[in-house]
């Protein structure tokens, strides 16, 4: 496995891959690796001939107050897990390397980035565009892989490489979830252990919502009143971003359950201090 730290260096690197008729499957991470990032390397082990992965923890994706200085690294950890999967590269570059000193050129999908996770973090889908576009530029991959743990991310994502018709095909896998149903997050790194068990009331009510539609109830406003009420009576839930049931493609609210075949429940919940989001697509 080699770490590739320069810009440059990356692009040759792609070239050459490309001129040898390899394919690149490229896994864009923030690092401090889990299982739910091992499930998309293996996804692109399986389809690519040449897997590169990128460790960056991109510092315009956050914003004032949030999580950026703290946010867990182990770069020696992420190299062995990475050299143990087969991934062949790691991009590796410095915030410098990235962005330099007189950075002015950002990328917005705009409408779906100002709603829910949007909202409640204004520019955070901004600054993931634009790395992201800047890592697809750069590494210039075949096939991208994003887990539909952030699954705004991903339609945000898909939404950009179609417009901008760009040259590359994104698949997803599905979240990875520990035992208890808790998604994988190197995040979850934060809870205190209360915190960690009191945390998958997340999951159970997105299970919930599942149950309720199940049972008959179509009106989702019912539904979601009796979910918030599981939530705030949780005590480690100190805030609620948002609880929304979306359709799947476009990110438009639904209200009432008419003829949708799927519907997609997702939510952003503090559980103390730390920010966890996770999502259920609901078919029936
Ligand atoms: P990060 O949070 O490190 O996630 C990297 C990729 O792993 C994303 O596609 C994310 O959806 C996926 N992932 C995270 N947890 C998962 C889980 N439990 N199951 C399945 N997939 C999971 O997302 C980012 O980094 C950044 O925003 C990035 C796209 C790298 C841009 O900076």
């Amino acid at each position: 496995m080699e770490i590739i730290e320069k810009i440059e260096d990356m692009r040759n690197k792609s070239r050459a891959l490309r001129e040898a008729n390899e394919t690149i499957g490229f896994v864009p991470t923030m690092g401090y690796l889990h299982e739910g990032h091992l499930s998309l390397i293996r996804m692109a082990k399986n389809e690519c001939s040449k897997v590169v992965m990128s460790i960056f923890v991109n510092p315009i994706q956050f914003g004032p107050g949030e999580d950026f200085e703290r946010y867990p690294r182990d770069f020696e950890r992420d190299c062995r897990i990475s050299e143990k999967e087969g991934v062949d590269y790691i991009f590796h570059p410095s915030s410098q390397e990235m962005y330099g000193e007189d950075y002015l050129t950002f990328v917005e999908v705009e409408k779906l980035s100002g709603i829910m996770c949007g909202a409640a973090r204004p520019g955070h889908f901004k600054g993931v565009c634009t790395v992201v576009l800047k890592l697809f530029n750069i590494v210039n991959p075949h096939v991208a892989y994003f887990g539909e743990k952030d699954y705004q991310q991903l339609v945000i994502i898909k939404k950009m490489v179609k417009d901008l018709n760009l040259p590359l095909l994104v698949k997803s896998g599905p979240t990875v979830r520990e035992k208890d149903g808790l998604a994988m997050s190197s995040r979850n790194k934060y809870l205190s252990r209360e915190e960690r068990k009191n945390a998958t009331v997340i999951y159970t009510c997105l299970n919930l919502v599942q149950e309720l539609i199940y049972k008959g109830e179509r009106d989702l406003s019912k539904i979601k009143k009796e979910v918030l009420d599981r939530l705030k009576e949780n005590e480690s839930v100190s805030k609620i971003d948002y609880f929304d049931f979306r359709d799947p493609e476009s990110l438009d609210e639904i209200e009432m359950i008419g003829k949708h075949g799927r519907i997609l429940a997702a939510t952003a919940v503090w559980i103390g201090s730390t920010r966890l989001i996770d999502n259920k697509i609901i078919e029936f």
